[in-house]
């Protein structure tokens, strides 16, 4: 079975999160139960330049009036599919943001030509090549499905929603840009509250809707979690499922990993503490005295409720325990961790930046990983941590509320706790869960246990791969009952 995937990230060229870690690592899930993934993705600068060899398949003369180049390479075992539009893709910033951080102000744009040539793909545009499934992720690439079925082609659609907080809204202006007739703008289809939405779009073409927990699947039916889409969501509820995302075991191993001075795994755990001494120093915090080190590596946005932790970071600090945080994103955000960590000097850093190799090396090197999310449709950094040794502070939603085993009493006897959660997601509660925690890590013993069982959790894509496949197949079946 072949299928196009399209995205607007995909790890390991170009990432600002999650999706680029589902995107990249859910592709060689699939390969071993015989379904071959090809991405087509946009050729941001970092795109084209780890691409390396590439051969170019056709020409696009006319995606709402700029021009592509298709090429066709692999990187790593993905088959890629690049998108070369030197107008709309070769620039200066990320996937999303220009180097000021400001969105790219065609982002529309940019993301409906990646759309239309997907749509184009599905149709047969490329001599001998033709999908049978196309699965879309988020906003971005969600109009594949809206001018696939514009344009007649029936090829079934798998939209996946990785977070419903971002939808592509925009004023109903837009809509002859589009390439799109007026009654696109239909409350089927594209309207939104008066604008156009291209995540409704997907929604309300695709054949199937998945999200990335089964918890978080349940959550976006509500208002408060569905941020306007739940009506939708409602009404397709029959066809919508939650799958977790699995890790790629390979680029997250401790034992292997590249990043870290020591590598090890459950059963040399104790070189884990190789690790502290170096982190402490990247982050120039003070020597060993053998407090916990609680950290975070987080997008900094209000889903993340990291805000949360300037005000509760004195608990850490209190207590013996030192605080490391990585991210990058609100200003507001950054400059009150920023100043928390000023009043704390030696005892909590702050680092402002996107940097893989430090993820690694805080994973591999800190005690506990706080996750505080408002709302978290999977959450990968928590999956990480686990394999990694460290125990997940987190609150209760979403991903994180099925991936971590709170260790209350009863979940510690039976030996199945994780780590811990909180719940309502305020400021108090993140205080008293980190004080669980606290406690917890003076009990040596409890310690070791939470860590242990958290290292034998199963991470991988296993499971959820073949849910992913039924799912391609079901579909693909129906599409064309008398094939495979
Ligand atoms: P989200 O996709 O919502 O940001 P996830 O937990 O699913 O959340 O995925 C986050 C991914 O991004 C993880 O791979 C995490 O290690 C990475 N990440 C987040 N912030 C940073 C950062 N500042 N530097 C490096 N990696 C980061
Ligand atoms: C989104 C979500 C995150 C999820 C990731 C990958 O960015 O915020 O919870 O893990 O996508 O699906």
């Amino acid at each position: 079975m072949k299928i196009l995937s399209v995205t607007s990230e995909i790890y390991p060229l170009i990432k600002t999160g999650g999706l680029a870690d589902v995107t990249g690592s859910l592709p060689k899930a699939l390969a071993p139960l015989g379904i071959e993934t090809t991405s087509l993705i946009p050729g941001y600068p970092k795109v084209m330049k780890q691409l390396g060899q590439s051969t170019t398949l056709m020409e696009f003369e006319d995606l709402l009036g700029e021009k592509a180049t298709l090429r066709h390479g692999s990187v790593e075992g993905l088959d890629l599919l690049v998108l070369d539009a030197p107008a709309l893709y070769d620039r200066p910033g990320g996937p999303y943001v220009d180097q000021f951080g400001k969105d790219h102000a065609d982002n529309w744009k940019r993301f409906a030509v990646l759309s239309l040539a997907a749509a184009e793909i599905a149709a047969g545009a490329l001599p001998g090549w033709v999908p049978d499934l196309v699965h879309t992720h988020d906003w971005q690439s969600a109009m594949t499905s809206v001018y696939m079925r514009q344009n007649g082609c029936s090829t079934p659609v798998v939209i996946t929603i990785h977070n419903i907080a971002f939808q592509g809204q925009y004023s109903a202006d837009l809509l002859p840009w589009l390439g799109l007739p007026p009654e696109a703008y239909s409350i089927d289809q594209l309207e939104y509250f008066g604008d156009i939405s291209f995540l409704k779009g997907g929604l309300q073409t695709a054949d199937v809707i998945t999200t990335v927990s089964p918890t978080y699947a349940r959550e976006i039916l509500t208002p408060r979690f569905g941020m306007g889409l739940n009506g939708v969501l409602n009404e397709r509820v029959e066809v919508l499922r939650g799958i977790v995302n699995g890790i790629d075991l390979d680029v997250w191993d401790p034992a292997t990993d590249e990043f870290l001075p020591q590598t090890f795994d459950i059963a040399t755990l104790r070189r884990k503490r190789d690790n502290r001494q170096p982190l402490l120093d990247r982050f120039g915090l003070d020597p060993d005295d053998r407090g916990p080190i609680f950290a975070a590596i987080s997008r900094m946005t209000w889903q993340k409720g990291i805000d949360m932790l300037a005000e509760t970071a004195d608990e850490v600090i209190h207590n013996g325990g030192r605080v490391i945080i990585v991210g990058e994103g609100d200003h507001d955000i950054e400059q009150a961790l920023l100043e928390t960590a000023a009043r704390y000097p030696g005892r909590m850093a702050v680092h402002i930046g996107y940097d893989e190799p430090t993820a690694h090396l805080v994973q591999g090197g800190a005690d506990a990983i706080v996750q505080p999310s408002r709302f978290e449709p999977c959450g990968l950094t928590q999956l990480y941590a686990l394999r990694y040794g460290c125990v997940p502070v987190v609150s209760r939603t979403g991903g994180l509320s099925e991936t971590i085993i709170d260790a209350n009493d009863a979940a510690m006897s039976a030996r199945v706790a994780t780590g811990f959660q909180f719940h309502p997601v305020t400021t108090n509660g993140l205080r008293l869960a980190l004080r669980r925690a606290l406690h917890a890590y003076e009990q040596p013993k409890m310690w070791a246990r939470l860590q242990n069982q958290g290292m034998k959790t199963k991470f991988s894509w296993e499971r959820s791969g073949q849910q992913y496949a039924a799912v391609y197949r079901s579909l693909v079946q129906k599409a064309s009952p008398n094939t495979g």
